[in-house]
């Protein structure tokens, strides 16, 4: 939630160079707020329960791949693949979600404590805002697939959307 919040206002963060604006501000509150949530799902993916653990699930190995790939194949013939959290090719574009949102987190984070608001940055800084940026492509582009997968397979009879709001999915 953060996440989007953070990317929604994004927008709003471009004039700092010019004042200390509210957009500027907003932006880096929801964004560094987003960063911790991010920080704490890499740290649960390290140390937290077996089947959220990145070990057991992250696309790496032959046979995770080999199920990426019978996953494209069932889509292929216009089918939905039905999988356990985590597995097959929604692995792959959680994966992708993951590595975006950290990126953008990173990179943030390093604005966060170096950007001062009206203040021209030097040139190194300035890349790290540039490097930032890729979060205003790949972001939508995640968000239209996770969400797209996700009203396909709630019209398909899988409500599993309700877990997200802590509702049973039975
Ligand atoms: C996970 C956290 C974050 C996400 C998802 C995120 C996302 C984004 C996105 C998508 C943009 C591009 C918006 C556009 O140009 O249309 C942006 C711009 C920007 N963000 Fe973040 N952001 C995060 C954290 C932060 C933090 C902590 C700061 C600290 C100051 C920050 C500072 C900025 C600035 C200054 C820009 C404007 C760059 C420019 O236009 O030159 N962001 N952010």
């Amino acid at each position: 939630m953060f996440g989007v919040a953070a990317w929604l206002s994004g927008d709003l963060a471009g004039d700092d160079e010019r004042a200390a604006s509210l957009g500027f501000t907003l932006h880096s509150w929801l964004g560094i707020a987003a960063s911790a949530a991010v920080g704490l799902r890499l740290v649960w993916g390290l140390i937290g329960p077996r089947n959220a653990r990145f070990s057991s699930w992250l696309p790496v190995t032959r046979e995770r791949l080999r199920l990426v790939l019978e996953d494209v194949g069932t889509l292929l013939r216009f089918r939905l693949p039905e999988r356990p959290a985590h597995q097959g090719l929604a692995g792959v574009v959680q994966s992708f979600g993951l590595i975006v949102f950290a990126w953008a987190a990173a990179t943030g984070s390093v604005l966060f404590f170096l950007l001062e608001p009206g203040v021209r940055p030097g040139p190194s800084l300035d890349f790290v805002k540039e490097l930032h940026k890729v979060g205003e492509t790949l972001i939508p582009a995640f968000l239209a697939i996770h969400v797209g997968a996700t009203i396909a397979h709630a019209l398909a009879g899988d409500a599993g959307w309700r877990r997200m709001l802590f509702l049973s999915s039975k």
